[in-house]
């Protein structure tokens, strides 16, 4: 009976997060080595933010070419699991939070999303909006579902990237 509890919460909490964003499926890391390297060569000089970052996989990628690197994960259960693979690794930090609810961090460059087509325009909105409060461009590179309104600066497979400018305010 306990077992059947553990798993009907787990499961519950794997599939509610649907009512959010996408739900876990990592993404290829072949993939995200290749666009790291070629489509956006990430320094140390970049930190980057996953929306979304399930195991944690583009966090330590990203590490791994040392750019800082912070992932918003809504699952507790795979925030677990992050921390666990990434323990140790000083550039890394993952943290339990809903990604539209978070601000980013002034020192953000570089914001990776793997989401479902039904939230791109959110994600567009929500880019723009950063873009414009922190006064700075920002990069967006998203996995799977890419912006329908939005054209991409440059593609590699199924990785696109956009910038983000701030939005001249309107003078009075
Ligand atoms: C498709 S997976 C991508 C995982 C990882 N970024 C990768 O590329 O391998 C999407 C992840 O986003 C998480 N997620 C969905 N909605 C979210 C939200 N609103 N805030 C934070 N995480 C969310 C899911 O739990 C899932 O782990």
């Amino acid at each position: 009976m306990i077992i059947i509890t553990v798993v009907a919460i787990i499961v519950l909490i794997f599939g509610l997060v649907v009512f959010r964003g996408a739900p876990y499926l990592p993404s290829h890391a072949s993939e995200v080595e290749a666009a790291f390297t070629n489509l956006y060569p990430l320094t140390p000089g970049d930190m980057l933010i996953d929306v979304g970052s399930g195991d944690g996989i583009i966090l330590r990628l990203a590490a791994k070419h040392g750019a800082r690197a912070t992932g918003y994960e809504i699952n507790p259960i795979l925030v677990g699991v992050s921390w666990l693979l990434s323990r140790g690794n000083r550039l890394i930090r993952t943290e339990l939070a809903d990604f539209w609810r978070k601000e980013l961090p002034p020192e953000v460059t570089i914001v990776y999303a793997f989401s479902i087509s039904r939230d791109t325009s959110s994600l567009m909105k929500k880019l723009q909006q950063e873009s414009d409060r922190l006064a700075k461009p920002l990069t967006l590179m998203t996995y799977g579902a890419s912006l329908e309104h939005k054209k991409a600066v440059k593609k590699r497979r199924g990785h696109h990237l956009y910038l983000f400018t701030p939005l001249q305010e309107e003078k009075a």
